[in-house]
C-alpha cells in the first residue's frame, strides 16, 4: 500500500474493515453519472454547508459546458468514494478556467488531493490547446497555488470573500490527454501509476 493510501486509511481508522481495503486516490475526469453526482454533492457540502457561499446549490451556467474532474478513493473491493472535485472550461479559444475546487474535509492535507486535482485540471486544458489557464482563488489558498507555479494577477472580492485572480505557468503542466483514466497520486502528490 502506498504512503498516500496509508494516510488516507488513517482517516477511516474507526472502521477496521475499511482500513483493510483502502488502496489509492485516483484523479480522473468525472465521466459516469455516479462520479458526476458525487462531485456535485461534494461541492454542495463544501460551498453551501461548510462555507455558506451558496444557499442550497452552487450550480451555475458554467456547469453546462464544463468538464468535471474527480478524486476517487478506490478500494481493492472495487468501491469508490469521491473525495475531491474541480471543473474546467474554455471561455474563448485558448483561455481556460478552473473553478469549484473542493476536497472533502477528511481528505484534506493528507495526500495532496487538491494539488492532484489542480494538476489534472491544468494539464487536461493544456492538451486541449490552452494558452492561458486562470482561476479565482480564495486568498487563504494563494500560498498553495504559488507553490504549484501559479502567479497572482490581481485581487478581487467575490461573494464577499477576498480572492486572487491567478494564472498557472503551463511549463509546469505538460499536456495530459488520458484524463478518462487519469492517474493515481504518488506519495509526493505527483502523477503516479495510470
Ligand atoms: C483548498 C483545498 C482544495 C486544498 O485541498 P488539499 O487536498 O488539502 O490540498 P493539498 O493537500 O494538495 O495541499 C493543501 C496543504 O496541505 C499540504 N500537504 C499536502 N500534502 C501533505 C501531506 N502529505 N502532509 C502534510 N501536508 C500536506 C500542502 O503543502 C498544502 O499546504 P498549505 O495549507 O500550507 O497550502 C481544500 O482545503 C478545500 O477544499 N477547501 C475548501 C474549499 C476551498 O477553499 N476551495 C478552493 C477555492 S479557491
Amino acid at each position: 500500500m502506498s504512503q498516500v493510501a496509508d494516510k488516507i486509511a488513517l482517516v477511516v481508522q474507526d472502521d477496521p474493515a475499511k482500513i483493510a481495503v483502502a488502496r489509492q486516490v485516483r484523479i480522473k475526469l468525472a465521466l459516469t453519472p455516479t462520479e458526476r453526482a458525487e462531485a456535485r454533492q461534494l461541492r454542495r457540502d463544501v460551498f453551501c454547508t461548510e462555507q455558506g457561499i451558496f444557499r442550497d446549490d452552487d450550480t451555475d451556467a458554467i456547469d453546462a459546458i464544463a468538464l468535471p474532474i474527480v478524486a476517487l478513493l478506490e478500494d481493492s473491493n472495487g468501491s469508490q468514494e469521491a473525495v475531491g472535485t474541480v471543473r474546467i472550461h474554455e471561455s474563448e479559444p485558448g483561455i481556460w478556467h478552473g473553478s469549484r475546487l473542493a476536497v472533502a474535509q477528511h481528505a484534506r492535507r493528507i495526500g495532496s488531493v487538491g494539488s492532484g486535482l489542480i494538476k489534472l485540471a491544468v494539464s487536461t486544458a493544456h492538451a486541449h490547446g490552452c494558452h492561458a489557464f486562470l482561476a479565482q482563488v480564495q486568498s487563504q489558498n494563494v500560498p498553495l497555488f504559488r507553490r504549484l507555479h501559479w502567479h497572482s494577477l490581481s485581487e478581487l472580492d467575490i461573494h464577499g470573500r477576498p480572492h486572487h485572480l491567478m494564472q498557472a505557468d503551463l511549463d509546469f503542466y505538460p499536456p495530459i490527454s488520458d484524463g478518462d483514466i487519469g492517474f493515481v497520486l504518488a506519495r509526493n502528490g505527483t502523477r503516479g501509476e495510470p
